[in-house]
C-alpha cells in the first residue's frame, strides 16, 4: 500500500472497542481519511490487563483502516486512561538574564514547574503552559520576546504508572508502530469537541466511555484539572444483567436500545421484551423499570464527577457548563440527568473541527480518537514551526558571520 509522509493516526485503546482514526493533513486543515474500529477485550477499567487480546485488537483496526485510508500506517499517537492517571498544578520562577525572554528561559520555566518529586513507577506523560507571569504581570500566553527580569510559569502536570504507558507502547510496537506520543484521554476528547470560548469560559469535559469517565476541566484557555474515574458503561450493563436477570449480551442490547437515563421521561406505558437466562421464557417489562435501574448507576458517576470538580476548586469557574463525550453520552435522558445533578448547562457533544468522512466518526463514540488525530497534527505543526524559525536563526546566524568574515 501506499506510504504518506502527511498522515496522523490515532489510536484509541478503549475498555470496549480499539479504533484507529486516519487522517490527512491538508492546507487548511485536517480530513479523516480513514477509520477501523474492533471490539476490545484486552483492558479492564481502561487499563490493558491482556497484552495478546489487545495487540490483536489494535491489529484489526489498523488494517481496517488502512483498507479505507488506503495506505500504510507506520505511526499513532496512542491515548492512555485507568484511574492510575494524577494531574497536579506546578508552578515555578526563574530569573531572565538579559531582560529579554527567550525560548531557552520559556524551556528553563517550564522545566522548573515539571521537576516534582515523583516515585519511582510514576512518570510525566504532559506538562501543560497554564499562564506565564512577566513581573508579576499574570495571564501572559505568548510571553516569547516580552521584557522582563522575573519570569514565572503555572503549569499542569499529567503522570501514569510507567507500566500502564509501557503496555500501550509494547502492544503499539508489537503491531510495527511506532508510537510518537502517548496522550492522556481526556485530553485528546477535549481536542475533538471543544470551541475556544468554551475553554476561555471554562468547561468540564466528561467522555464516559465503557470502563472509565475521564474528566478534564478548562478555564482560561487551558486545562487545569485532569482525572480519571474507574466507572462507566459496563458497570451500567451489569446492573441492567442483575436487576433484569438476563444475559450481559442482552442487558447491553436493551441498554443501547430502551436506555433511559431519566426515568420521569419514559412513557409509563412503554414495555420491553426481556430475554431470560437458561432457556426460560422471555419476559414483557415496563421500560420505566429499566430507566430506574440506570439513573441511580448514571447518578453515582456524575457525583462522583461533581466531587472531582469541586475538589478541583474551579466550580466557580465553569460559566460554559458541561460537554458530556463518550458512548454512554448517547443514551436518551444522558445531558438531562446532568444537568439535575450539576446545575450547569449540559451538552452532548460529538467530534468536530475535522474534515474528509466526518459522518463516520461524528459519534460521542469517536472523540478520543479524533481528538488524538487534532493532538497529533497540532504537535506536528509546532515541531515544524520550530524548524522553521531554527532555520531562520542559522541562516541569520550564517549570514552574520559571512559579514564579519568579510569585514575582518
Ligand atoms: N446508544 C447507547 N446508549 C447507551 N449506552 C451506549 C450507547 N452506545 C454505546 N453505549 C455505551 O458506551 C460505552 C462505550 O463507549 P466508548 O466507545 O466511548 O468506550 P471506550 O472508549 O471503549 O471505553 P473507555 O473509554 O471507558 O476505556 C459502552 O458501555 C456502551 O454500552
Ligand atoms: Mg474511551
Amino acid at each position: 500500500m501506499a506510504k504518506k509522509d502527511n498522515l496522523v493516526v490515532g489510536l484509541d485503546i478503549g475498555t470496549t472497542k480499539i479504533c484507529a482514526v486516519v487522517g490527512e493533513v491538508t492546507h487548511d486543515g485536517i480530513d479523516v481519511i480513514g477509520i477501523g474500529s474492533h471490539p476490545s477485550r484486552g483492558l479492564r477499567k481502561g487499563v490493558i490487563v491482556n497484552i495478546e487480546a489487545t495487540i490483536e485488537a489494535i491489529k484489526r483496526s489498523i488494517e481496517e483502516a488502512e483498507l479505507m485510508a488506503g495506505c500504510d500506517i507506520l505511526s499513532v499517537y496512542a491515548g492512555i486512561s485507568g484511574s492510575h492517571i494524577k494531574g497536579i498544578n506546578s508552578h515555578s520562577i526563574v530569573s531572565v538574564k538579559n531582560k529579554l525572554i527567550s525560548e531557552k528561559d520559556i524551556e528553563r520555566v517550564i522545566d522548573g514547574a515539571s521537576a516534582v518529586v515523583m516515585p519511582m513507577d510514576r512518570e510525566i506523560i504532559h506538562v501543560v503552559p497554564q499562564e506565564f507571569i512577566v513581573d508579576d504581570q499574570d495571564g501572559v500566553k505568548e510571553p516569547l520576546g516580552m521584557s522582563g527580569a522575573k519570569f514565572e510559569a503555572n503549569v499542569h502536570i499529567v503522570t501514569a504508572s510507567v507500566s500502564c504507558i509501557q503496555n500501550v507502547i509494547k502492544c503499539a510496537n508489537r503491531c510495527g508502530l511506532n508510537v510518537n506520543d502517548v496522550v492522556l484521554n481526556p485530553l485528546a476528547s477535549s481536542y475533538a469537541t471543544l470551541s475556544d470560548d468554551e475553554r476561555e469560559l471554562g468547561v468540564v469535559v466528561i467522555d464516559i466511555g465503557g470502563g472509565t469517565t475521564d474528566i478534564a476541566i478548562h478555564v482560561n484557555g487551558s486545562v487545569v484539572h485532569s482525572a480519571v474515574l474507574p466507572l462507566g458503561g459496563n458497570h451500567i450493563t451489569n446492573d441492567i444483567a442483575v436487576g433484569l436477570r438476563t444475559p450481559a449480551l442482552e442487558a447491553e442490547k436493551i441498554k443501547q436500545k430502551y436506555g433511559c437515563a431519566l426515568s420521569s421521561l419514559v412513557n409509563k406505558d412503554d414495555t420491553i421484551d426481556v430475554p431470560s437466562v437458561g432457556g426460560r421464557r422471555s419476559r414483557v417489562l415496563s421500560r420505566q423499570i429499566l430507566a430506574e435501574i440506570i439513573e441511580p448507576r448514571l447518578e453515582e458517576i456524575f457525583d462522583l464527577v461533581r466531587q472531582e470538580i469541586i475538589r478541583s476548586g474551579y466550580e466557580d469557574a465553569i460559566a460554559s457548563g458541561i460537554v458530556l463525550t463518550g458512548g454512554v453520552s448517547i443514551m436518551d435522558g444522558a445531558p438531562e440527568l446532568a444537568e439535575q445533578v450539576f446545575d450547569y448547562p449540559v451538552a452532548r457533544s460529538h467530534p468536530r473541527g475535522i474534515g474528509g468522512l466526518i459522518d463516520v466518526v461524528k459519534s460521542p463514540m469517536y472523540a478520543t480518537g479524533v481528538g488524538l488525530v487534532l493532538y497529533g497534527n497540532e504537535r506536528r505543526q509546532q515541531a515544524r514551526m520550530r524548524v522553521r524559525d531554527e532555520g531562520v536563526l542559522i541562516k541569520a546566524r550564517d549570514k552574520f558571520k559571512n559579514w564579519f568574515e568579510d569585514i575582518f
